[in-house]
């Protein structure tokens, strides 16, 4: 198996604000890999470092040092050329209120270099996959969390990319749209997508992801298969091997 992500001492710190001197380390020094066709969860509290890591490895983010390769290219190759092979949800999703989600998904087919045609046939494709008819033609302002959230992922995707990184991709959703998400991502993998997913909810992780890592205070703590943390902390859930990694209890409207 090869990997699509490949990371050695990944750090990066920030200036503290205005008047304050000094640094935080958000990230200090982690080294993982995520094999080809794979979904990766990446577990944390508040703070942890999850979407730092993401926004690094996305090309969003310059890193303070450490390497990183993704899809098979060094983030010295150009942030333009990975960005072809990846798509990235971010944690507060990007899509442009006025527009209707379909016009949207258009928007962003079009910025990757799709023909107005070829653009509105795969925003179709898209609408339909996702079960999105009901609201696809009105303006996103109108939409609930949940819609916008399921839209997020549909303009994510508009690419076809190889590797797709979700921040927190079912935070505030229903029960009923967060398992129409999980539905999604199991399509997407089972069609040979890396998924590269952070999230609140251990159940999701256990039910979705291959194999997860634990982030705490910028450092990885744990990571491994679900069943083989599970079998090393002696737990029965994540959550437990989750609080006795890190000390917290995991908050879990989902459960
Ligand atoms: N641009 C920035 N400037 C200064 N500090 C930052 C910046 N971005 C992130 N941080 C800090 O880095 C740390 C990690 O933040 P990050 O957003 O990666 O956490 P997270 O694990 O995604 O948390 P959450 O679960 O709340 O989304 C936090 O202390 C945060 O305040
Ligand atoms: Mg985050």
């Amino acid at each position: 198996m090869s990997d699509i992500i490949r990371t050695v001492n990944l750090r990066k710190s920030f200036k503290k604000g205005r008047g304050q001197g000094g640094e935080v380390l958000a990230v200090k020094g982690v080294t993982f890999s995520v094999e080809k066709g794979e979904v990766f969860g990446l577990l944390g509290p508040n703070g942890a470092g999850k979407t730092t890591t993401m926004r690094m490895l996305s090309t969003l983010l310059t890193p303070t040092s450490g390497e990183v390769k993704v899809a098979g290219l060094d983030l010295s190759a150009g942030a333009e050329e990975i960005r072809r092979r990846i798509g990235y949800v971010s944690q507060a999703g990007g899509m442009l209120r006025d527009l209707s989600g379909r016009d949207n998904v258009i928007f962003q087919a079009k910025l990757y270099g799709m023909k107005q045609k070829e653009a509105e046939a795969r925003a179709d494709e898209l609408v339909r996959l996702f079960h999105l008819e009901a609201y696809a033609d009105r303006p996103v302002s109108t939409y609930s969390g949940g819609q916008k959230r399921i839209f997020d992922l549909a303009s994510g995707i508009v690419h076809k990319p190889e590797l797709l990184f979700l921040d927190e991709p079912s935070t505030g959703l229903d029960p009923q749209n967060r398992a129409h998400v999980w539905e999604q991502v199991k399509k997407l993998r089972d069609q040979g997508t890396s998924v590269f997913l952070t999230t609140h909810y251990l159940d999701e992780a256990d039910a979705l992801c291959n194999r997860i890592a634990i982030m705490d205070k910028g450092e990885l703590m744990a990571e491994g298969t679900p069943e083989a943390l599970k079998g090393k902390y002696e737990a029965k859930t994540l959550d437990e091997v989750f609080l006795k990694i890190t000390g917290h209890i995991m908050w879990n409207p989902g459960a």
